[in-house]
Order: structure tokens, then C-alpha cells, then sequence
């Protein structure tokens, strides 16, 4: 890569922060000039003793004392910002050019569109910013001559496979596209009866066949949730009809999407399941730069299989589809809705097959119209969730 990118990522203790991390170790000329936690003030102390951040926020203002503590013993010269609002503006410093928004949930999205109305280059990984406030995003990320790069895989892949691949382009860049596939690895219970959806653990969902996640987008992985968040951002990002959105289930998750093309041609992009490979095709976007990935080998490899997703034993995916289609608010109460039913799965009070039902209840009861503001996004959001709450609260 030929010029030098001032880095600040946004969730920098997550498994994608951790990716990124790893691929700037790897290439000096990156620099990291910010990097973010929730609570794991631990990691972030090792981290900013390693990249020696200017600045490092805390988003829960109880841990920055212990941040500020761990890091004046390892005499580590980084400003300690506390609190959700600081994470808005790291995203915004005229230092950065660059931001990785890797935060989880909801959480992510008022520092995303911070990036976003500074006009820099965003890496996007915060799906969530994209479901719950899709036009508002693309329509700052136009006006502001931000670059939205996705690191989502499928959608960094289709990113890859269009000729004119600038977000910013909107419905001229599919000008000649037929259609997107999204690949699906199908999670851990690809084949597993739904008669045992029931008993599902934890510990279970969250151990995925192919890729190394956190939590959250583990569980939607399993239901097929995180396909559905994946066609509703992909209808934003690369301005398509929901209808023109295939999914594909692709259990070898080597083929990350496909690009048809209304001359027949279909365009896609292969790698091993490995996460750093976008993230550096993002940070070095329109360059190249190596990630650290093992090179693929096909001729080694387990056989390519595709097939069609089963919505009756996934019908998280359904619920994603039809927000989809509808789009405006539905989106985001969705979302909202799926969060506190993960958290819920998680935490042991709500079983795994329960959670599209919750989903499709709150849905049910929330009526939605245009998602024209952050103020109203914000404040359907809080009402799915506070709706989610209580029905979970009357099951237990
Ligand atoms: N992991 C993947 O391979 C992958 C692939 C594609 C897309 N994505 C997307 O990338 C995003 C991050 O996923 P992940 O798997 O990296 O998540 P993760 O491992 O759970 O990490 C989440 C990051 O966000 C921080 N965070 C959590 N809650 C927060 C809050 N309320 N306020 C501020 N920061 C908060 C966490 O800090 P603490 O560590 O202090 O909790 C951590 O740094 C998600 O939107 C996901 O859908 C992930």
C-alpha cells in the first residue's frame, strides 16, 4: 500500500477489532490513531500498550478509572475519553482518515454515522448502523463524500465483483446486475431436526462450523437472523430491490458472493473463511495489501455445495426478508427486537427456538412508518425493546 491511513477502530477489543489489529501489525504503514471498548478495560490497556493510540474511550464510564489506572503503571501516553458520546467523536478526529466501525448492535450506529458525516473512509462491519438507519447513512455518506466500504464478507465480496464499486455511485454501480447471491454457511444447525431446536445451548450456538465471531452475530449466524440483517444491508449498500437479493446456503463458506450479470456472466469471490481478508482489502481499498490469510486450495479442499435456504426450520431468516421488503422503520424494530432476544438466549432466559417468535411479536404490535430521522429510528428502537423486555419478563 503507497500512502499511509491514520486508523481508528471503533470496538477494537471485538473479534473484528482483534482482525484489524492483526492486519495493521502486519502492515507498519498503517497507523492507529484511536481505538474503543465497551468494558474489557484489560485488553484495551495490552492494546494501546502495543499501537500506543493518541486516544483510547471507554464507552462505560465506570471502567475508564481502571483504563487510565493500567495504563499510567505501564506508562502509556494515550488520553483516556470516557462515556458513549466520546465514541462519536473519535470517529470524527480530522487526525483519522480512516474508520473501522466494528462495534456490536445498535451500540455502533450513532458513532458510525458520526464517521460518516466527517466524510471519511468507513470500513464497515456494524451491520446494525445499515439495518436500522439504511437511507439515512447512504444518503450523509453521499451528501458528506464519505467512502462505505463493507467488511461483511458477502457484501465486501460483491463490493469486490462490481466494476464501478463506490457505494457512493448508488443504483449506478448494479447498472448491469441481474442479481446478488449472499452465500450462507447455515450455521452450526445447518442439519440439525427443528424438534431439537428447543434444547439448543449457548455454548452451541456460538460455536460455528467456519468463522471465529463474537457472540451476538454467532447466535445470528445460527438462526440465519445474520442473513437476514445481511439482505436488508445489501439492499442499502448497493441500492437493490429486496427481490434482487438471493440467499445461498454454501456450507464450505468459501465462495463469499456472487454478482449475476444480465449477460449471464456471473462474478464471485473466493477465499479461505478468514475475516482479515476483507478487513484488508477494505483498509487498502483501491490498493492491496497482505492480511495474514492462508492461501486457499481448491484441489484440497471439501467439495463446493449450494442450496436453498429452509425457512420453515430458520425463520428468523423470513422476518429479515420481509424487513426487507418493507423497509422504513420495520428494520429497526426488528433488530431491536432480535438484540434483546439474543441477549435473552444468552443470558438463559429465552430458549433458542423462541427467539423468532419474540421477534415477530414485537413486530406485530409496533407499527412503523418512515425512518426519516435518527431521532425516530432511535425512538422505535427503544420502544421494540422495551416491548421485547416485557414479553420476555411475562415468559419467565
Ligand atoms: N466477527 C465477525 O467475524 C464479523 C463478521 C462480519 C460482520 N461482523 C459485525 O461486526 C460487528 C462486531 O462484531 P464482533 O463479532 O467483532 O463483536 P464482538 O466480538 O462482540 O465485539 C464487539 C465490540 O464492540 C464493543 N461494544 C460492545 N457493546 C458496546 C457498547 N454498548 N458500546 C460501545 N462498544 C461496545 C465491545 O467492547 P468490549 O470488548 O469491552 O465488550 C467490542 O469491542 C457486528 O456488527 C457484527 O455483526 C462481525
Amino acid at each position: 500500500m503507497s500512502k499511509s491511513r491514520a486508523v481508528a477502530i471503533l470496538g477494537s477489543t471485538g473479534s473484528i477489532g482483534g482482525n484489524t489489529l492483526d492486519v495493521i501489525r502486519g502492515n507498519p504503514e498503517l497507523r492507529v490513531v484511536a481505538m474503543s471498548a465497551n468494558t474489557n478495560a484489560g485488553l484495551l490497556a495490552e492494546q494501546c500498550r502495543e499501537f500506543e493510540p493518541r486516544y483510547a474511550v471507554m464507552a462505560d464510564p465506570d471502567r475508564a478509572g481502571e483504563l487510565r489506572e493500567r495504563l499510567r503503571s505501564a506508562g502509556v501516553n494515550t488520553d483516556v475519553l470516557a462515556g458513549a458520546g466520546e465514541l462519536a467523536r473519535i470517529a470524527a478526529l480530522p487526525e483519522v482518515d480512516t474508520v473501522m466501525a466494528a462495534i456490536v448492535g445498535a451500540a455502533g450506529l450513532e458513532s458510525t454515522l458520526s464517521a460518516i458525516q466527517a466524510g471519511k473512509k468507513v470500513l464497515l462491519a456494524n451491520k446494525e448502523s445499515l439495518v436500522m438507519a439504511g437511507d439515512l447513512c447512504m444518503r450523509t455518506a453521499r451528501s458528506e463524500g464519505a467512502l462505505l466500504i463493507p467488511v461483511d464478507s458477502e457484501h465486501n465480496a460483491v463490493f469486490q465483483c462490481l466494476p464501478h464499486c463506490d457505494t457512493a455511485l448508488g443504483g449506478e454501480q448494479t447498472r448491469h446486475v441481474e442479481k446478488l447471491v449472499l452465500t450462507c454457511s447455515g450455521g452450526p444447525f445447518l442439519r440439525k431436526p427443528a424438534a431439537q431446536f428447543d434444547s439448543i445451548t449457548p455454548e452451541q450456538a456460538c460455536s460455528h462450523p467456519k468463522w471465529d465471531m463474537g457472540a451476538k452475530i454467532s447466535v445470528d449466524s445460527a438462526t440465519l437472523m445474520n442473513k437476514g440483517l445481511e439482505v436488508i444491508e445489501a439492499c442499502y449498500l448497493f441500492d437493490m430491490e429486496s427481490e434482487r437479493v438471493e440467499v445461498l446456503v454454501h456450507p464450505q463458506s468459501i465462495v463469499h458472493s456472487m454478482v449475476h450479470f444480465e449477460d449471464g456472466s456471473v462474478l464471485a469471490q473466493l477465499g479461505t473463511p478468514d475475516m482479515r481478508i476483507p478487513i484488508s482489502c477494505a483498509l487498502a481499498w483501491p490498493e492491496r495489501m497482505p492480511s495474514g490469510a492462508d492461501a486457499i486450495d481448491l484441489a484440497a479442499g471439501e467439495p463446493l455445495e449450494f442450496m436453498q435456504p429452509d425457512l420453515e426450520r430458520f425463520p428468523c431468516l423470513g422476518l429479515g426478508l420481509d424487513a426487507a421488503r418493507q423497509r422504513g422503520l420495520r428494520p429497526a424494530v426488528v433488530n431491536a427486537a432480535n438484540e434483546v432476544a439474543v441477549h435473552a438466549f444468552l443470558g438463559g432466559k429465552l430458549p433458542f427456538s423462541g427467539i423468532a417468535g419474540l421477534i415477530e411479536s414485537v413486530s406485530a404490535r409496533i407499527p412503523c412508518g418512515e425512518a426519516d430521522s435518527l431521532a425516530i429510528i432511535l425512538k422505535v428502537d427503544g420502544l421494540a425493546r422495551t416491548y421485547a423486555k416485557e414479553l420476555i419478563h411475562k415468559q419467565i
